[in-house]
């Protein structure tokens, strides 16, 4: 796992005069510059000067964009602003910038200097944590994520939020937030009732209970079918779950087995993809069963909750049916049991005030927003979440298949997640051996593995996660577009000139910056900060997919124009360490997304 590097600003190091300007990205070392300057001429306070990537490379590199509306609010001429606050810049003679223009109505259009882009790279070089600068104000995140039901196995439909939410886990951990997983499973509630009558129906009868439970689709299957078709074994379910609710000792023995075997299950998946999410991390429903009662009084007493039909609800002035009808928020049934709802704020309160967390993420189906938005809301009225945290619904759509509906089998069954991974695998041996016939079968088998489960989580990252996408086996598989192949081989192929190199390098410097194409590749790689504060704050993984894709293509126009292998002395090992700090960058990019590089392929 990768930790912050913390002790490393502790001792004494000759890099922490420069470390400041390291902490921040250099768009954000801009943007203070250039803000600073333009509340100085203005006198106007806290201005932003809105400083982004240039639009155009006859922009420069960076561009301010905030005076306009600055001279708009002093009713002053606005390039004349620009020109006085570019020349105030100037006198502060910041070492990042080489000089600035105006152009248009007011923009100031930042060059940077070329020789501290290169102390930067190198600082880097030197210390690759600092790739991606640690926060300075570090958070309590919880991460909700991956959170099946555990009365099935997994299927296609929890790839996105298990994979997304592990992303955005992994980019939040790294700039030194305290992450909490949680995994909030569905293992509660009336399907496991039906589960525990099946199983000790079967297990009377027939002693091999766990090879049935390894596939706990048709166990399902087989358990419904049973209450469909008799009545009486219905009644035993129904009843078998107030016995569990109650806490009858065997009932909880089952239902232990039986979500022991569930969990069996997720886990493996989650290896096979590369997941960070462990036991330690389970929350499951049941964890909150205890604090329901709780919830219910506590809504009773701050006069949130009516009685509709037998049921306890909440109803909120801002949710309302198309009729323009209330909505109500189910709390408990008729029959007293709890709900979806009940759980979730119960689980806000526990985030907010044990886990004390600033920010809760939810990775959930977009088709949820509605439970969402009515649990925050609910939970906001009844004080069960503090004022100080950020309740997110980081909400994405479905995987679709070519027939634009959710994916399924031909027959309309769900596909179970291993299956799609298998044959995502087999589909990458195929390939991979028309590729590359000659390499040993072992090793095609192990570039397979690894490309099989890159390509699915890549094709998924790759999109926009609020839109529905369609999952197409052979885009993701192509070794040329944004796909994880493609990312994967440029990776090798920098590795595998790192590894042509003739003389050992002592260290990786870069000194030079003096073709154009040089210079695009490194202001790109530092770039990669500024995408994860992006992805931290927003929670939009494609933004970084998008990057290292462009890094990509920067590094393929740098590696047509500027020979490495075949220049010289200081400029072969200039042009080696910027291959190298490439490489690095494509990897620890990678592996933010999760996804794992090959040395070779
Ligand atoms: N188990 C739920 C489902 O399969 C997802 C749970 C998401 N997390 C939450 N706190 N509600 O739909």
């Amino acid at each position: 796992m990768l930790q912050q590097s913390v002790p490393f600003l502790m001792v004494y190091n000759p890099l922490l005069f420069t470390l400041p300007k390291l902490m921040e990205t250099l768009k954000q070392t801009l943007n203070n510059l250039v803000s600073t300057c333009l509340t100085e001429v203005s006198g106007i306070a806290d201005c932003n000067a809105n400083v982004i990537t240039a639009s155009r490379p006859e922009f420069g590199d960076y561009q301010a964009n905030g005076v306009m509306s600055i001279a708009k609010q002093l009713k002053t001429n606005p390039r004349q602003l620009a020109t006085q606050v570019a020349e105030l810049l100037e006198t502060q003679g910041d070492a990042l910038i080489d000089h600035v223009d105006i152009a248009g109505p007011g923009f100031i259009n930042i060059h940077l200097s070329s020789q501290a882009l290169i102390e930067r790279a190198d600082l880097i070089l030197n210390e690759n944590s600092l790739l991606i600068p640690a926060t300075l104000e570090a958070q309590t995140i919880v991460v909700d994520y991956s959170s099946p039901n555990l009365a099935k196995e997994m299927h296609v439909g929890h790839l996105r939020g298990t994979i997304i939410g592990d992303c955005l886990a992994r980019v939040l951990e790294r700039q030194g937030h305290r992450v909490l997983r949680q995994n909030h499973v569905g293992d509660w509630g009336t399907q496991f009732g039906m589960l525990i009558a099946y199983m000790r129906e079967v297990k009377t009868e027939n002693e091999d209970l766990p090879t049935q439970l390894a596939d706990l689709e048709s166990f399902y299957r087989a358990a419904k079918q049973r209450f469909d078709d008799d009545s009486a074994f219905a009644e035993i379910a129904r009843a078998s779950v107030v016995k569990l609710q109650s806490g009858d000792a065997d009932h909880r023995a089952v239902w232990e087995q039986f979500i022991e075997e569930s969990l069996l299950h997720c886990h493996a998946v989650y290896e096979r993809l590369n997941v960070t999410l462990s036991r330690k991390d389970l929350k499951a429903e049941s964890f909150y069963n205890n604090e329901l009662e709780g919830i219910v009084s506590k809504l009773d007493s701050t006069g949130l909750l009516t009685v509709s039909d037998g049921a306890r609800c909440v109803f909120l002035e801002e949710f309302t049916g198309k009729d323009g009808t209330p909505l109500p928020v189910i709390i408990q049934k008729s029959d007293g049991g709890y709900l979806y709802a009940t759980t979730d704020l119960a689980a806000v309160k526990y985030r907010s005030f044990d886990l004390k967390a600033d920010r809760s993420l939810y990775v959930v189906d977009a088709r949820q927003s509605l439970h969402f938005q009515q649990v925050f809301a609910v939970a906001k009225a009844a004080g069960f979440s503090s004022g100080s945290i950020s309740l997110e619904h980081i909400a994405y759509g479905t995987m679709m298949g070519s027939d634009g509906r959710p994916f399924k089998t031909r027959s309309g069954d769900t596909i179970k997640l291993v299956d799609l991974l298998d044959e995502s695998v087999r589909r990458a041996f195929d390939l991979v051996s028309q590729k590359n016939p000659s390499l040993e079968e072992s090793a095609r088998q192990l570039i397979a593995d690894k490309v099989g489960i890159a390509a699915v989580k890549y094709a998924d990252l790759s999109k926009n996660r609020t839109s529905d996408y369609i999952f197409d086996w052979s885009t993701m598989l192509s070794f040329e577009g944004n796909t994880a192949p493609y990312l994967m081989y440029a990776y090798a192929r920098i590795k595998s000139i790192l590894r042509k190199q003739s003389v050992i390098l002592e260290k990786y410097e870069i000194t030079s910056l003096s073709e154009q194409e040089e210079r695009n590749l490194l202001i790109k790689i530092l770039q990669l900060a500024e995408v994860i504060e992006m992805v931290a704050n927003d929670g939009y993984p494609n933004l970084l997919c998008n990057y290292l894709y462009e890094l990509a293509g920067s590094f393929m126009r740098f590696y047509e124009s500027c020979p490495i292998l075949k220049a010289e002395g200081p400029l072969r090992d200039s042009r080696l360490s910027l291959a190298a700090l490439t490489a690095d960058t494509l990897h620890q990019g990678l592996d933010l997304l999760g996804i794992e590089t090959l040395e070779q392929m």
